[in-house]
């Protein structure tokens, strides 16, 4: 007997698969503890990231009034950039070294939380940059040690670094988005507070939304782990282990929460009943990609915002181009499904269903089309730029997309249907433009 006939066990398949489980603490009012998370945790001296849009908002003055409440020595540092880059990882590893600290609380969305575990680590063990960078950029050397303990708040609500391993950053000589990948970078706590979210600007709701959705979404339609060959020993089982029961149930809550939540949370002009759904998506999402990892929507993506050439877009302030994560991942999403449908119809319509689509009379042929028409219905909703040529694009692209998007071999093999070079090329070419 199987939980689901999709994790029907297989010759040299995995047998089992693992729970990681973040510490989190979700709640409206709940920042205001901070400070006695972070005396439990032993922190006397604090380096406190931020970046300079929200050091001026309530979320930064709650935690450090609580923390100073608490007898802790706090300083700022407010200069994160947004979607960082070697630069930034750099410029903020530098202030932690020189401060002295004993614990880091990072304030603000994914790119302050992951400029804080990139400083908490180069800070703790120094090495050559590229020393932790995910291979075949960089050397992929294992954390040495623990890190000084991390208490992460997000002030928005798509990316659960807060719940993940891993920091994002832009290789500027490379034109590449890569990361830091390991299980000790994982923030000690994630506290979750809904009215961090009040200031959110609506373009800003909507990206962090689509990243949200295609995390679950392509959690849910990953290569069953069952599918993907065993490890040689158990240590060696990735993270991205492929779809499982675990991560399954936490995934289509998050993409119900998401389809019923997210176009009034970008259109209305109060949206303050939605931010708790909203978060709570995000978390849910976070345990579900931590657990089964994503595929070809986020494999692209990396591409997508590497390649960029003069994109600035709405309601992100920023002092270079640049696509936003959740605009490069849902650009993609479409005509992922479109493709991989077929592989696993059955959780295509059901993400369908769950997102808010009338799935009724639809064939399971058409499951991967009917998932593609929603997102692009509620693309289209919450003015999402159309595609790759809404975000700068153009036909002339398409070989260089290809090229550096085919070696993210480790997202592309998470997919149900994994696409050859052709493929990949002809999917860049279908995420052109939707209307
Ligand atoms: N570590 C991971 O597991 C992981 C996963 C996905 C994405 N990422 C990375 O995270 C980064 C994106 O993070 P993000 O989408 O959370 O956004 P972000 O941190 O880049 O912030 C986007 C903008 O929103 C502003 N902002 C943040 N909170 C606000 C608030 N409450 N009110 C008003 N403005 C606010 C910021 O100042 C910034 O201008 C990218 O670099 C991406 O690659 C990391
Ligand atoms: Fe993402």
């Amino acid at each position: 007997m199987v939980l689901d006939p999709y994790f029907e066990p297989a010759v040299g398949g995995d047998k089992a698969f693992t729970v990681e489980a973040p510490k989190i603490k979700f709640g409206t009012g709940s920042l205001s503890e901070i400070g006695d998370d972070a005396k439990a945790l032993g922190m006397t001296r604090v380096a406190l990231y931020t970046d300079p849009v929200v050091a001026k908002l309530a979320p930064l003055a709650t935690a450090r009034k609580s923390l100073e409440a608490a007898g802790i020595d706090v300083v700022v540092y407010d200069e994160t950039e947004v979607e960082p880059t070697d630069r930034s990882f750099k410029a903020g590893t530098a202030f932690a070294r020189d401060g002295n600290f004993d614990g880091f609380v990072s304030v603000g969305g994914g790119s302050v939380m992951d400029t804080a575990k990139a400083s908490n680590l180069y800070s703790t063990y120094p090495d050559d940059f590229l020393a932790y960078v995910n291979a075949p950029v960089g050397a992929a050397k294992p954390v040495p040690g623990p890190l000084k303990p991390h208490i992460a708040c997000p002030t928005t609500f798509g990316t659960a670094s807060e719940c993940t391993g891993i920091a994002i950053f832009d290789l500027l000589e490379m034109e590449a988005k890569t990361g830091i990948a390991n299980a000790r970078l994982r923030p000690n706590l994630g506290i979750l507070d809904p009215s961090a979210l009040a200031t959110l600007p609506r373009s800003i709701v909507a990206a962090n939304g689509f990243d949200v959705f295609s995390h679950a979404v392509e959690s849910l339609t990953a290569r069953p782990f069952s599918q993907r060959p065993a490890p040689e020993n158990s240590n060696l089982r990735p993270l991205g282990q492929g779809a499982n029961p675990y991560s399954d149930m936490a995934c289509l809550e998050s993409i119900r929460l998401i389809g019923a939540h997210l176009i009034d949370a970008v259109n209305e002009t109060d949206n303050s009943a939605h931010h708790e759904a909203l978060m709570f998506a995000g978390m849910l999402a976070g345990i579900g990609f931590g657990n089964a990892g994503c595929h070809l929507p986020h494999g692209m993506s990396y591409a997508v915002a590497g390649l960029v050439r003069g994109y600035n877009p709405p309601g992100w302030p920023s002092n270079h181009p640049m696509v936003p994560h959740g605009i490069s991942v849902i650009v993609n999403a479409p005509a992922v499904f479109r493709f991989t449908g077929p592989a696993c119809p059955e959780r295509h319509l059901k993400a369908a269903e769950a997102m808010g689509a009338d799935i009724s009379g639809v064939a399971l042929s058409d499951a991967g089309g009917a998932l593609a028409d929603r997102v692009i219905d509620m693309m289209r909703q919450t003015d999402m730029p159309n595609g790759l040529q809404g975000v700068g694009y153009t036909e002339d692209d398409l070989e260089n997309l290809t090229d550096k998007a085919f070696p993210q071999k480790r997202l592309l093999d998470n997919s149900p249907q994994v696409p050859d070079r052709d493929q990949l090329k002809e999917l860049f070419r279908a995420s052109l433009s939707y209307w």
